[in-house]
């Protein structure tokens, strides 16, 4: 469609399939589902953008979990994709926010669309809305959405609407749960709605054709998911205890005395891995920060890491690692010892072992909490590399595809399938520091000197 409206803004779009459904829905709540790469997004944010200009006064949201992801992906198709038009004779102008009102887009015609993350809901939350679009929806918990949901009674729209656009997660998840239960419309969205990479005639542009050998090459559970748009369980997962909303806690201000540690997996081609945990007064431990990315020296990697512990001068802004845990290549290690000016210990490797060790801190313990959680928006900076080839960007990312190798004969499977799974070690190396039997390595994580 081409349509010129406020003030001659033009907007080219072609929407197929559940995006022209989506333009139609006036549900209170709807969800765009379906693969990587079918123009959800797309569809999403035009729909937003065209509300708002038709109508005057109105106020919109866009919201991902953590701010800074949305800021490096949804608004920059909406910049770029979406309101580039509009932005361009001024009819839609950035605002930066101020103290009581979220940052977002101003509509010459007075409507709205503020943006910000859940992780940071105090301006977000404190308005009312007419329409909210929530991307990577499946990120959110069922908690964010009620609170969302909440917000809705702006009154300006003669209807209002909690749009939300995901890839399938497992059937488990609350989304499909609760579009199957008839609370929410699921509108399933495929490649061949996206014009950008499936001609009229089924076959493929020439990015389309890029696009596809990315998600041909990938395997398992995410390929179920991105590639054929399935919400499907992984088969043989191995840490089957984690979940979501018990695992995965909000950012806290962790106490100055709480021991931090640091556990390291390395890699180049393979994303390096880097976590900083804290561990409570009773034991238990929280992954607070988190480097992980590909194609970066040991070097450059520990001095990112040293500027987030300590100031230029050399003052420590946070509590100094106890023991830095390590994958035991000796020349990384040294390369890293170096750069970072901490001593390092070996990790305890026996895979079997610090697997269980792992998932038995992840069951609830006598008190009904766990013994190892992730906090929330740990990731420092996402690898756009990670994300072009839709490979896990984080821990957190690698839970749900990590796998048991399933053994020929059907014997029980010891061995995790050996992909994807750089967090994952990284984790189990930094929890059998703590549980592993001890022995001389453990006793040498705790007494770990500076260099
Ligand atoms: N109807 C359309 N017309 C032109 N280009 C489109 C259309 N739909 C999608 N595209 C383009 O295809 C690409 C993927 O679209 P988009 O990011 O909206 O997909 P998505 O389904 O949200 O992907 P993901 O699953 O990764 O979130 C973008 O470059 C977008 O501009
Ligand atoms: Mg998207």
């Amino acid at each position: 469609m081409t349509t010129a409206l406020d003030q001659n803004a033009v907007v080219r779009y072609e929407p197929r399939g559940a995006a022209q459904q989506l333009f139609k829905n006036r549900q209170s709540e709807v969800f765009i589902a379906g693969p990587a790469g079918t123009g959800k997004s797309l569809a999403s944010l035009f729909r937003m953008h065209l509300i708002a200009l038709n109508n005057k006064d109105i106020r919109c949201l866009i919201v991902r979990k953590t701010a800074v992801s949305l800021g490096s992906t949804t608004l920059v198709t909406y910049e770029k994709k979406v309101a580039q038009d509009a932005l361009a004779r001024g009819i839609v102008k950035w605002f930066g926010g101020s103290t009581r009102e979220a940052p977002g887009y101003r509509y010459s015609n007075g409507s709205k669309i503020d943006v910000g993350g859940m992780d940071k809901p105090d301006r977000i939350m404190s308005s009312e809305y007419d329409l909210v679009f929530a991307d990577e929806a499946t990120e959110l918990t069922i908690d964010d959405w009620e609170a969302i949901g909440t917000r809705l009674r702006n009154g300006k729209l003669a209807w209002q609407q909690q749009m939300g656009a995901c890839n399938p997660s497992a059937p488990t998840h609350w989304i499909k749960q609760r579009c199957d239960q008839g609370q929410s419309a699921m509108l399933t969205s495929r490649h061949s709605d996206n014009p950008a990479y499936v001609n009229a005639d089924g076959s493929y542009t020439t990015a389309g054709a890029s696009y596809f050998e990315k998600l041909d090459a990938l395997t398992g559970v995410r390929r179920l998911r991105l590639r054929d748009g399935i919400w499907a369980a992984a088969e043989g997962l191995i840490y089957e205890e984690f979940d979501d909303a018990v695992h995965l806690v909000d950012p806290f201000t962790i106490p100055y005395e709480w021991p931090r540690w640091l556990a390291v997996d390395f890699g180049f081609t393979n994303p390096m891995c880097m976590q900083w945990w804290a561990e409570d007064p009773d034991g238990r431990l929280f992954m607070y920060r988190e480097l992980y990315h590909t194609q970066r020296l040991v070097e450059d990697m520990a001095r990112q890491a040293k500027a987030l512990m300590q100031y230029p001068s050399g003052a420590w802004r946070e509590p100094r690692p106890r023991g830095v845990i390590c994958d035991h290549d000796a020349e990384d290690r040294a390369t890293l010892e170096k750069h970072l000016g901490l001593r390092t210990t070996p990790a305890y490797k026996r895979v079997s072992v610090g697997l269980q060790l792992v998932k038995s801190r992840m069951k609830k313990a006598g008190d009904n909490r766990p013994r190892v959680f992730l906090v929330r928006g740990a990731l420092v900076e996402r690898d756009p590399e990670l994300d072009t080839a839709r490979k896990p960007a984080c821990t957190q990312e690698e839970i749900g595809g990590y796998v048991w190798a399933v053994k020929p004969g059907g014997t029980a499977p010891e061995a995790p399938v050996k992909k994807d799974d750089h967090g994952m070690d990284t984790m189990r190396y930094m929890v059998a520091a703590r549980d592993a039997p001890v022995s001389r390595k453990r006793v040498a994580v705790r007494s770990v000197s500076p260099r």
